[in-house]
């Protein structure tokens, strides 16, 4: 049913359209003479307030809206891999072939590939009773995904044909028979509309963490796979360097990358670098597992705030074959806005800093998204998805209301320091403001490695902030006048600090820090302090306890590959220990 409108005003993005019938909130409209894409956001009768996803300007009062009846649809299925979209699903390379650099508005391309085949391997059988959500094929889509072909939600019947070949996604790959008798033809391509989480059969507990390889978040500020973490930090903090690394690292399948234009040329950055990387998993380049939205054309402030619904519908739609999927959001402060510019133009009664009321509840639908799932179908498929959100608040001011909302949704919280950024301390994660709500979820996974590791991790933590607090004391009366024992907490938590929270993106060996080493560089940091500090109690002066020649080795190892010389410096460390009990044995 598509019904037609006539435009009435044109405030920015904001387009005031008269329809001839009452349309529906939520509705997909083609707006003026040049179709620009927009979406009926409120209703006042007949009356239809349209955000508009494209430069409203040369817009005129007049000019044609059509409702084409159906709400922001993700199209889902082979083809999604790799490519690089825009808030509104418009593949950038498609859009750059048909218009240039300087892409014209109303441009309407299907999301998938209408013209390329693929070759489709039926995994069931004609005669065989399906459900919504079964996996009824596959496609190796690229080296490092297999996409898996799934009944859509809610369709169920008997297979009367199936066969192998290679289809487009639109074209019938096999056929059912519902329950009431009538044929349905089954293709590749699925449609979800892109606001309305995806269903499950049942939601269950996180039971991993998503191991990113960064010490300072699998160490201390894990998030669970399935989980959702938001990393708030001022302009230059780390944010993008920090999902960059995740999106590297992390232990999941697939990869979705949502840059909500933070600046325009920082997103072109990210099409051009990030298809280069190469995925250390596989050897091949990243892009092989990745999807990427990013509006790096120049579509106006509004489309971003799409581009994280459609991001996280694609995202669930892989969770839905069984994969873990880890999708990161750069930043959401900028899906915000658009969320402000849309609000301010619907003259809404603005909340805290001109932004909507309802900022928190959209804040919570979207992380709420994340989760591990009984995905639908006949088996016991688990899938998950893992959301991660950075936040840039404006001045590196956490109280500002996206963070503090973000922060109520969300089970870690890795907050970036701009002191930390300015000495040079990357990752920037300060670890006396971040915290996780997975702790137990990590710590089972963690003690397969260590019995010990939640009471190392926790005595770590412990010692890093009293050293902040000695630091306090340091300041006023200089550290020489503190006793030895509080000069060997302030030694052991640099040694913390340089040895394990600092981890450079991008040397060579310490980009990655694989879960064995973590252990191990810990335990050895602990072990030394538990060694020396009976010594220091005894009367040992903290000058010879620093001046031990395994000291800088300790915070060196993290550099050095594997673990054969972290047990080296610990039987150092023995060593010098000795002969300093030798040493001091008369003395004592
Ligand atoms: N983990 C890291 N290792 C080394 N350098 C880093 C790291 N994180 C950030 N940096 C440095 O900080 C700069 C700014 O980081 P970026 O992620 O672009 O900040 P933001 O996205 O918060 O504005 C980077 O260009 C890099 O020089
Ligand atoms: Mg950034």
């Amino acid at each position: 049913m598509e019904l037609r409108g006539v435009i009435e005003r044109i405030n920015g993005s904001l387009v005031i359209t008269r329809f001839e019938e009452e349309p529906k909130i939520g509705d997909l409209v083609e707006v003026g003479e040049m179709g620009l894409m927009g979406e009926i956001v409120r209703l006042s009768e007949k009356t239809a307030y349209i955000q508009c996803y494209e430069a409203t300007s040369g817009l005129k009062p007049g000019e044609p809206v059509l409702d084409t009846g159906k709400p922001l649809v993700a199209e889902l299925g082979p083809g999604l891999i790799t490519t690089i979209f825009d808030g509104v699903q418009r593949s950038e390379s498609t859009l750059w072939e048909i218009a240039g650099p300087f892409i014209t508005r109303g441009i309407h391309i299907p999301a998938l590939d209408r013209e390329r085949r693929w070759h489709f391997e039926p995994r069931v059988e004609a005669g065989e009773r399906v459900v919504g959500g079964d996996i009824i094929g596959v496609v190796r889509e690229t080296e490092a995904v297999e996409h898996r072909i799934l009944i859509p939600p809610g369709l169920r019947g008997r297979i009367r044909e199936i066969s192998e070949g290679d289809y487009t996604v639109v074209e019938p790959v096999a056929e059912l028979e519902t329950p009431w008798g009538e044929r349905q033809e089954l293709r590749m391509m699925q449609e979800w509309p892109v606001r309305t989480p995806r269903p499950y059969k049942e939601r269950i507990p996180l039971v991993a963490p998503l191991i990113t390889g960064q010490r300072v978040i699998d160490t201390f500020f894990p998030v669970a796979k399935g989980g959702a973490a938001s990393i708030p930090g001022g302009f230059g903090t780390g944010k993008t360097v920090m999902l960059q690394q995740i999106s590297k690292w992390a232990d999941a399948d697939i990869i979705v990358l949502i840059g909500c234009g933070e600046r325009g040329n920082e997103m072109a950055d990210v099409v051009t670098h990030f298809p280069k990387l190469i995925d250390p998993k596989t050897g091949e380049e990243l892009i092989e597992r990745t999807i990427i939205v990013a509006n790096v054309s120049n579509m106006p402030v509004s489309a971003r705030e799409a581009s994280i619904y459609l991001g996280v519908t694609m995202g669930e739609y892989f969770r839905d074959q069984g994969y873990d999927v880890a999708l990161m959001a750069d930043s959401t402060s900028r899906w915000a806005e658009a969320l402000r510019d849309v609000s301010g133009r619907l003259e809404e009664i603005p909340a805290e800093r001109g932004f909507p009321a309802y900022l928190a509840d959209r804040i919570a639908e979207i992380y709420e998204r994340a989760g591990r799932v009984i995905t639908l179908g006949s088996g016991e498929r688990i899938g998950s998805l893992t959301i991660l959100g950075a936040v840039s608040p404006p001045a590196g001011d956490f109280s500002e209301p996206v963070t503090t909302h973000t922060l109520r949704f969300i089970g870690t919280f890795w907050a970036l320091d701009t002191e930390l950024a300015f000495r040079r301390h990357f990752p920037a994660i300060h670890w006396l403001r971040s915290f996780t709500r997975y702790l137990d979820v990590a710590s089972k996974w963690w003690s397969r490695f260590d019995p010990r590791w939640e009471e190392m991790r926790g005595k770590a933590l412990e010692l890093l902030e009293e050293a902040s607090e000695i630091e306090e004391t340091a300041r006023i009366i200089g550290e020489k006048a503190l006793p030895d024992e509080q000069r060997l907490v302030l030694l052991i938590a640099e040694m913390i600090r340089e040895g394990f929270l600092v981890q450079n993106a991008f040397d060579e060996v310490d980009t990655y820090c694989e879960a064995e080493k973590q252990v191990a560089l810990l335990r050895a940091l602990m072990e030394f302090y538990d060694r020396t500090e009976p010594l220091v109690r005894k009367g040992i002066p903290i000058e010879k306890i620093r001046g031990l020649r395994v000291v800088p080795e300790l915070m060196r190892l993290k550099e050095r590959r594997g673990l054969e010389p972290i047990e080296r410096a610990k039987a150092e460390m023995e060593r010098e220990v000795r002969e300093l009990e030798e040493e001091y044995r008369e003395a004592i």
